[in-house]
């Protein structure tokens, strides 16, 4: 990767009164946690805590430990006391064209109803219900009621097959799901609550099913178990308070992929989540509540959606669109018709995404107005030079900065990123921590690197950290907190650390494959394949893809010695369809008759990914068979079909 200068600070875009950044630096510089404090206090506190952190148990950090508040009361409540509750909060647009605009005012009616629904349903306090839903208003009803009463929200992307839906189920022993008739995904509808019913049979601790009418799809209901949301938002009683929760009580899990194959449950708790969010929300996309809106194109199942898409917006009292249709749907200018239609002022969406407009060439966005636009976000992979230019020059007119921010799942919110007006982009670095923030770069044996590549870690706590893996505190321990000691937090990034000190994050350390910014882990593939009767090995890799960043190649050995062939292939990829979602399916699927395998058994997937990517394979000394690798190579450059 080329360093590109760092680019001065966009004329037109001068740093605002409320938002001194360079001091927020120095201060944070000065006192990390009065800094941290003065951002939690921003948030509305039943009980204002006393005690920023609580690090006598490291790393299972608390932070704002004796304080209490709730979650949907500083989202909706105190926007609507302080006589803000006709302004929009969303702007949704369905995939046909409709659309509801819904202000403050009515999601708390509506949150309220949904919240009493649960409680009359049985949800208390600690409970955790499954969320599966498509991009649609309810889901963000949904989630902040469970927030209303101190349930656990786990949400699980719409995209996943009712297989990955039920593991996710059953791992966190959600009581109640909330899902949906049928989705609309580009003009055809998916019976969802159908597909489910097999895997739903399996899960005992699910009590209650409640089923969002969205589609008219063909929906059987188990009486007892299963209930209509209108029909129970329409009996509930409009009001509902907020409780007021410790600041460490959980808020949500998210299941994302780690390096084994089991899904791990991140947890988040309140108080510091919410302060992370509202945060970074606030200065990284220098959000003035009263004149912008704000449009995130991610799924509301991945963090990026809870963070950026519910809680950051809702939190900083913004009005946002939230589109639930594809970017190509129906046309391929959509994004920018919702743009020119809403006036968007900040956009936040993926480098895929970036590419895939790329790919249908710049005459489309130049059909719509996009003058309103005055700051672009990426987020999820590297976003590479050439995006970040078509981005920076053919959405945002030259004249918007573009904020390349790094985080995870794990970190809840933005860690890394320019700040506008103040940090200068350099396109391809997400350039410097945020304040508050403590990134270094080290190298095999834990030493801070000043420059050159080097693991990224987070060398201080900060509130909106996950607290754990659910159910899982010794997983957690040896996944981020086992290599460096319990002070240093391993991100599972490679880095390079520039002259300036901006950070170039260079991809995954693990088996974590990222496609279209979305986290798939090679486990996991790996063993959706090997479950089906006609395989008999496999290794999943990744490769660069132009459009989807890395994507998924598997090596597959079929069982009983029969060769692999096209009616096979079909048959993997659906099934991998099934079991995970169609994310998951290989762009490209290699009959092996065997595979790379160390003596001891493991599978060397650095020389699947050599071979595939062209490069001298090197040294295969450590092979148990050596041999393998040429029949591979053969089976590389010259495939059956
Ligand atoms: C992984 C986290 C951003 C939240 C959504 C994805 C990669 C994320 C960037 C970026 C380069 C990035 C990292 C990270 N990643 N943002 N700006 N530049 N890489 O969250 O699914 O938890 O994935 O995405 O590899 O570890 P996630």
């Amino acid at each position: 990767m080329t360093t590109a200068g760092t680019l001065p600070a966009p004329a037109t875009f001068p740093p605002r009164p409320q938002m001194d950044t360079e001091a927020l630096y120095a201060q944070a510089a000065a006192d990390r946690l009065g800094f941290w404090a003065e951002q939690g206090r921003r948030l509305s506190w039943d009980k204002p805590f006393t005690t920023v952190l609580d690090d006598t148990e490291s790393p299972f950090y608390r932070w704002f430990t004796d304080g209490t508040l709730n979650a949907s009361a500083n989202c909706l409540d105190r926007h609507v006391a302080a006589g803000r509750g006709d302004r929009v909060a969303y702007h949704w647009h369905g995939e046909e064209g409709e659309t509801r605009t819904i202000t403050y005012a009515a999601l708390l009616e509506e949150v309220q109803r949904f919240a009493n629904a649960l409680k009359g349903l049985g949800v208390t306090a600690g409970d955790v219900v499954g969320i599966h839903l498509p991009m649609i208003p309810e889901a963000i009803v949904a989630m902040l009621a469970c927030a209303r009463i101190g349930a656990l929200h786990n949400v699980v992307f719409g995209g996943f097959a009712p297989q990955a839906v039920g593991e996710r189920m059953a791992a966190c022993g959600a009581k109640a799901l909330v899902t949906v008739d049928g989705a609309r995904r580009k003009g055809r509808v998916t019976a969802v609550k159908q597909a489910l019913e097999e895997v739903l049979e399996t899960l005992p601790d699910l009590e209650h099913v409640v089923v969002v009418g969205a589609a008219e799809a063909p929906c059987p209901m188990r009486p007892g178990r299963d209930s209509w949301y209108a029909g129970l938002c329409a009996a509930a009683d409009p009001e509902c308070p907020a409780v007021p929760l410790p600041a460490e009580h959980p808020l949500f899990i998210l299941y994302s992929s780690g390096s084994t194959a089991a899904p791990k449950g991140v947890v988040h708790t309140t108080g510091g989540y919410l302060t992370g969010v509202s945060y970074t929300h606030r200065v990284v996309f220098d959000l003035a509540p009263e004149r912008d809106v704000w449009f995130c194109t991610a799924d509301i199942g991945w963090i990026t959606g809870h963070s950026y898409l519910v809680y950051g917006p809702l939190l900083n009292g913004v009005t946002s669109v939230l589109f639930e249709g594809a970017p190509d749907h129906p046309h391929k200018g959509v994004w920018w018709e919702l743009v020119e239609r809403y006036g968007v002022t900040q956009l936040y969406t993926a480098p895929t995404a970036i590419r895939a407009a790329m790919s249908w060439g710049e005459e489309l966005p130049g059909r719509y107005d996009l003058s309103s636009l005055r700051l672009l976000g990426s987020c999820g992979e590297p976003i590479d030079p050439t995006a970040w230019h078509w981005y920076h020059r053919v959405i945002g007119g030259g004249r918007c900065p573009v904020v390349d921010t790094w985080w995870q799942t794990e970190t809840g919110s933005i860690m890394i990123a320019p700040l506008p007006g103040a940090t200068g982009t350099k396109p391809g670095s997400a350039t410097r921590p945020l304040p508050g923030v403590s990134a270094e770069l080290l190298d095999a044996d834990g030493t801070p690197v000043t420059g050159g590549t080097g693991l990224l870690a987070l060398t201080e706590p900060w509130p909106s950290m996950l607290r754990t893996l659910y159910g899982d505190d010794e997983r957690y321990l040896v996944t981020y907190f086992s290599r460096f000691g319990k002070d240093t937090y391993l991100v599972g990034d490679a880095a390079r650390l520039d002259e300036d000190g901006c950070f170039w994050i260079l991809g995954r350390t693990d088996d974590v494959i990222n496609v279209s910014g979305h986290r798939l882990s090679t486990a996991e593939v790996e063993s959706a394949v090997a479950a089906h009767p006609a395989v008999a090995d496999v290794a999943v890799v990744a490769i660069p893809d132009e459009l989807t960043g890395q994507a998924v190649v598997a090596f597959v050995t079929p069982a009983g010695g029969r060769p692999g062939d096209a009616a096979l292939e079909t048959e993997l990829r659906r099934h991998i369809a099934v079991r995970i979602g169609k994310l998951a399916r290989p762009k490209r699927i290699v009959w092996a008759a065997d595979l790379p395998k160390t003596r001891s058994g493991k599978i060397m997937r650095r020389l699947l990914r050599d071979l595939l990517t062209g490069q001298e394979t090197g040294d295969v000394t450590t092979l148990g068979e050596p041999d393998v690798m040429a029949a591979l190579t053969a089976a590389v450059t010259h495939p059956i079909h």
